[in-house]
């Protein structure tokens, strides 16, 4: 067909699947990690998390339209957390601990379970996360 055009590919995709899959064409690998549970694209609809379109150096909990956060992640949010980079990567490192140190609580509860080990993919995903903006 079009070989080598992802943008229509991922185009087809969408319309053969029936909605679009939240996320560019061009977007990190290794954010392949995260679009199960969230997508990337302005206005993009809430999953088993919220949509991350601008999150970089947001409060932590102010997506509107999502209204699944957990707890002990509004607890967090609570504290005033924000999401600057290093928040961003102790969080996306190992989500449970982070909200452990954040809340002061002992257990926590989240869906987020997703770690990213490497830093240097860490770094990758963070500056995807900023440059979505408007
Ligand atoms: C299994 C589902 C799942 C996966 C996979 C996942 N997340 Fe999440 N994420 C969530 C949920 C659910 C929340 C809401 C927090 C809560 O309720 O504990 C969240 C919250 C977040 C937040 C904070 C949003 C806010 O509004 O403050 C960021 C940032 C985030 N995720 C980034 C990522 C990144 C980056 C990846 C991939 C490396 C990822 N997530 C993978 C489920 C997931």
């Amino acid at each position: 067909m079009f070989p080598g055009n992802r943008k229509f590919a991922t185009l087809l995709f969408g319309l053969m699947f029936g909605s679009t899959p939240g996320y560019a064409a061009d977007t990190p690998k290794v954010v392949r990690a995260c679009v199960a549970c969230h997508t990337f694209d302005k206005g993009g609809a809430s999953k088993i998390g919220p949509n991350l379109f601008g999150i970089a150096g947001k409060p932590a909990a102010s997506d509107p339209d999502f209204t699944k956060y957990g707890d002990d992640f509004r607890a967090a949010a609570a504290t005033g957390l924000s999401w600057t980079d290093e928040n961003l990567d102790a969080y996306i490192a190992d989500p449970v601990p982070f909200l452990r140190k954040v809340t002061g609580r002992a257990s926590v509860r989240t869906y987020m379970i997703t770690r990213i080990r490497r830093a240097d993919e860490r770094a990758q995903i963070i500056d995807y996360l900023k440059s979505l903006k408007d």
